[in-house]
Order: C-alpha cells, then structure tokens, then sequence
C-alpha cells in the first residue's frame, strides 16, 4: 500500500516521513532525495535534475515518473514525499499503482499557512551524511555544524535561498495545488493541521494511518 505526504516546501513532508518510518517501519521515497543522491554521483539524471532544482522549478513529469516507476515496488507499505508534484504525474502514478497493483491507501495533506513557510525553510539545516533535518530555531543541533545522529556534517540546502524558496512556493501554488482536488474527489484526502510542534503534527498523521491501515 502507498500513502502519499503532500504539502508546500517546508511543511513537514520529510520531517513526519523520518517518523512515520520509525513509527510503522514503511518505506520513503522521496523524488527530492533521489535527486539530491544523483546530483551528489554526477549522474546524467542528476545533471538534468539540477537545471530545474537549481531555479525551484520542476524536473519534467516523464523524467520524475520513469524514476519512481523504477523503485516502486509491493515489498512493503511505502510512502511517498514529494510526489506525485503536477495533474499528469498524478496520472502518471495512477497508471503505475495500476501496473504493479497496489493500493493507495490515502494522501494525507500538512497544510501550513504560506507565512510560516520561509522561516522554516531559510531555517533548515541538514545532514549531509544521514539527511537527518534540523531547525535553527525549532530543532537546533546540540553542537553547532554537527549531526547529533552521526556527527557527519550538517549544511543549508543550496535550494533555500529566500528567492529560490519564493518560486518554489509560487510553483506549489500554480502546478501542484490542483492535485487537492484530484485527490479530494476520488474520496482519498485527508487534510491535516501541519503547524505546532513536529511530535503534535505526528499525533494527528498517526490517527489517520491507524484507522486506515
Ligand atoms: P523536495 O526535496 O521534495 O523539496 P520540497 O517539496 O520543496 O519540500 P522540502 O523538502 O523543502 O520540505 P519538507 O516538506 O520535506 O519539509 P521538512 O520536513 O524538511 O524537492 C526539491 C526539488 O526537487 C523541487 O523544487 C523540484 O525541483 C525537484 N522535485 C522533487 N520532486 C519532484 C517532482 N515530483 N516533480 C518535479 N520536480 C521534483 O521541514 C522543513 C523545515 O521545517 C525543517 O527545518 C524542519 O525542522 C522544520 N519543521 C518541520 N516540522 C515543523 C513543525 N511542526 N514546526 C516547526 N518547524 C518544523
Ligand atoms: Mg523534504
Ligand atoms: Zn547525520
């Protein structure tokens, strides 16, 4: 079964997933992160991923569904963070859970309110070993630059620039928000309050994944 974590850029998707992956022992596939991994090899997909990231743009639907039509798989519940992104990739998905037969089991949707958004993500820091994510504010590293999981080094993701951050909102709003809608009339969303401490927002995605798990 696949659940989907939607929500703006700097809403939680990665921060709950780390959770839920505790909590329920699913898979995570982020199509952020697999970028960011080819990036860092040099792999001509990274390279082509890179033109659009660099901006806050989108990596083009066919290239984003070929990559996850690769790693899906019915091994184990799975979630997905950061896709589907656009109407034709939630097509696209549609197709592939029809290909592989599975299930998806819902799309639970962090809504954050548009103001919060830039703190946090000018905010954010990240380890460049584990990808553990901190908050210079919210969630602070006990010893500056150093990964409280596994010491490796904890950087600012070279999209969080504030003018980067403002097209990567601006692209939320335009292409990826009409998924709401696809979503909410196939009877599939679950809308959630994404703003108070991380271990609240949790409480809440928990009591959708066990009632319908
Ligand atoms: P991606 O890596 O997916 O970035 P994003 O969607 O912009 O989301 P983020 O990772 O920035 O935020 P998040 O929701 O995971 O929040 P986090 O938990 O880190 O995509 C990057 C790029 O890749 C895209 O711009 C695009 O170019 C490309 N791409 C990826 N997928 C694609 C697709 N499907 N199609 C086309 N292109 C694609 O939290 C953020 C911060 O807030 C952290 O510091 C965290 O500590 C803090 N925080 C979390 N929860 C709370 C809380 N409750 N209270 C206070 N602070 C909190
Ligand atoms: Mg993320
Ligand atoms: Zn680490």
């Amino acid at each position: 079964m696949i659940w989907l974590l939607f929500g703006a850029p700097g809403s939680g998707k990665g921060t709950q997933s780390k959770n839920i992956q505790a909590e329920f022992g699913f898979g995570h596939l982020s199509t952020g992160d697999m970028f960011r991994k080819n990036i860092k090899e040099g792999t001509a997909l990274g390279k082509k991923a890179q033109e659009f990231m660099k901006d806050g743009n989108l990596v083009p639907d066919e290239v984003v569904i070929g990559m996850v039509g690769e790693e899906l798989s019915a091994e184990k519940p799975c979630i997905l963070d950061g896709f589907p992104r656009t109407l034709p990739q939630g097509e696209g998905l549609s197709n592939l859970l029809d290909e592989k037969s599975l299930a998806l089991g819902g799309v639970i949707y962090l809504e954050v309110p548009h103001s919060d958004l830039m703190n946090r993500l000018t905010g954010r820091r990240v380890c460049k070993k584990c990808g553990e994510v901190y908050h210079i504010d919210f969630k602070p590293t006990t010893k500056e630059g150093v990964c409280d999981v596994c010491e490796g080094e904890v950087i600012h993701r070279n999209d969080d620039k504030p003018e980067v951050i403002e097209n990567r909102l601006s692209v939320f709003l335009n292409q990826t928000e009409p998924l709401l809608k696809y979503y909410k009339d196939k009877g599939v969303l679950y809308k959630i309050d994404g703003v108070g401490e991380s271990s609240e927002v949790f409480s809440r995605v928990e009591e959708i994944l066990r009632k319908n798990h």
